[in-house]
């Protein structure tokens, strides 16, 4: 395991009655480096309820929080008024997300008014960007920590300790703690943490570190533990994962797409995802390797960010329009029918009207599959907080409404090509809006609403009869083979 030297909880604030599950106050559990827990501990009748906030990564450490928490005994409360503990996995990537987290956290308060012997805890980025500041803005939290330290958690509320705790020190990753999966057949595997770019608007180097990869040994040990459990499909996550591999030790050392290959030939393994890659890291061998693999889906999320040079190099993205549009034309050489999406960002700090246009004609060109916009927001301690020319609020949104429309547009003129074909799809339950129809993705990791007979975690082929911007729809097919 990789540790940081560094092992000191911060004790923030002094006494709190906080209540603690009586039966396991002195056995802590132990979390072995590699394997899964050690002690199992007795249950007990506690519950809690945990509020996600951001992005994959976000979800993938609230699966572990919630499988650690019901490893200690507690289970999944179905409010926040109901549970005795009640958790936040906050995100610090836009100001919106802060404020909502904020309106979150008053409600818990009143809870807490109410029944005192509730535990509050909040976790994830923005717990990391304030630290202690947390305590002194929220003073009736109990416990905070920052992404990954799942572990640290445990230990909170198995100690004996009646100050509440702040834990921010990198320590390891969670790999090895018991996970509550959102749904059986589908994994989600961290293969590094940080990330060490220094994008110029990006909140995440100050919150989650340097890269950090993990052994492929022990990665492709978890994948195989998970398709021994029944998932089919995994999803490896790092800030950067096509940077994979650069900090580990020389025998040991391999890229990400040879860590592509391994998880390939896990047995029961039939669809691999990642995200995020970096355009700068985006070379020809992860390319092919979607052309290559069969388990590798023709999906690839590409950050395009701005189609403009001068911001891309202001917001030190490495990487230019043309750099960005060759990769693009690589990815069609080698996968012609590649689903991309992307992250772009409207109103960057000095984006001018000219600058702007350039991103439209990218996505114009590229034809997303599908796109998240962000309309910029300055975060705390980024450089591009304090550039000059920042773009006031009415431009960044009259630009978003002209980016999403092309987005919008492109994504479903893209979609028609799924029209008469027949795709795999694995179901994930009941259509949204017509639960008589049933709901799964295909390969292109688009939606797929269909009549016909499946259970969650199947493999149903299907006839596409019609494509919007973001779904398809069609009918199971009687044909035994997919062809998308
Ligand atoms: N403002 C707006 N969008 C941002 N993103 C990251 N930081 C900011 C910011 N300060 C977007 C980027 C990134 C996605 C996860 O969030 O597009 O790829
Ligand atoms: Fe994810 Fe970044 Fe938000 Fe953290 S700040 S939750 S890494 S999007």
């Amino acid at each position: 395991m990789i540790t940081n030297p560094v092992k000191r909880p911060m004790v923030l604030k002094a006494r709190l009655p906080l209540p603690r599950p009586r039966n396991i106050g002195s056995r802590r559990p132990r979390w072995g480096p590699l394997g899964a827990a050690r002690v199992t501990l007795p249950a007990v009748s506690r519950s809690y309820h945990v509020t996600t906030f951001g992005c994959q990564m976000n979800e993938h450490d609230s699966e572990r929080i919630k499988g650690m928490l019901e490893s200690l005994g507690y289970a999944e409360a179905g409010s926040r008024s109901d549970a005795d503990l009640i958790l936040f996995n906050t995100c610090s990537i836009r100001e919106a997300a802060d404020s909502k987290f904020a309106a979150h956290l008053g409600e818990a308060k009143r809870i807490k008014r109410e029944q005192p012997g509730t535990v509050i805890g909040v976790g994830g980025c923005w717990a990391q960007s304030v630290k202690e500041e947390v305590f002194a803005r929220f003073p009736f939290v109990d416990v905070a920590f920052g992404p990954g330290q799942v572990h640290k958690l445990a230990e909170f509320l198995t100690s004996d300790s009646l100050t509440a705790q702040g834990f921010f020190e990198f320590e390891g990753f969670t790999g090895h703690l018991p996970a509550k999966r959102a749904r059986d057949f589908q994994g989600w595997v961290q293969i590094s943490v940080g990330c060490n770019s220094v994008c110029s608007y990006c909140i995440v180097p100050s919150t989650r570190g340097r890269e950090v990869s993990r052994q492929p040994g022990e990665l492709v040990e978890e994948i195989r533990r998970l398709a021994d459990d029944g998932v089919r499909e995994v999803t490896l996550l790092g800030q950067n994962v096509n940077s994979y591999g650069r900090d580990l030790p020389r025998d040991c050392r391999i890229t990400f797409s040879e860590l592509l290959r391994k998880v390939d030939a896990v047995p029961g393994i039939e669809r691999i995802r990642y995200t995020s890659p970096h355009p700068k890291d985006m070379r020809e061998d992860v390319i092919r390797a979607h052309a290559e693999l069969p388990a590798l889906c023709e999906h690839i999320h590409l950050p395009l960010q701005s189609g403009s040079s001068p911001v891309l190099k202001r917001m030190r993205r490495t990487y230019t329009r043309e750099r960005y549009l060759d990769r693009v034309a690589l990815i069609r050489e080698h996968v012609p029918d590649c689903a991309l999406t992307t992250d772009i960002i409207v109103g960057f700090p000095g984006e001018t009207e000219a600058d702007f246009a350039q991103t439209l004609e990218v996505a114009e060109a590229v034809g997303f599959d599908g796109a998240f916009t962000f309309i910029y927001s300055p975060r705390r301690e980024t450089e591009a907080a304090t550039m000059p020319d920042q773009v006031a609020h009415e431009v960044k949104v009259a630009r978003m409404e002209r980016l999403v429309e092309v987005i919008q547009r492109r994504a479903r003129e893209r979609a028609q090509r799924f029209v008469g074909r027949t795709v795999e799809v694995l179901v994930e339950g009941p259509s949204r809006n017509d639960p008589s129809r049933l709901r799964g993705r295909c390969r292109h990791n688009k939606v797929v609403n269909f009549d016909g007979l499946g259970e969650p975690g199947d493999l149903v082929n299907v006839e596409i009869s019609a494509a919007t911007s973001q779904t398809l729809s069609g009918e199971a097919s009687l044909l035994a083979r997919a062809a998308g």
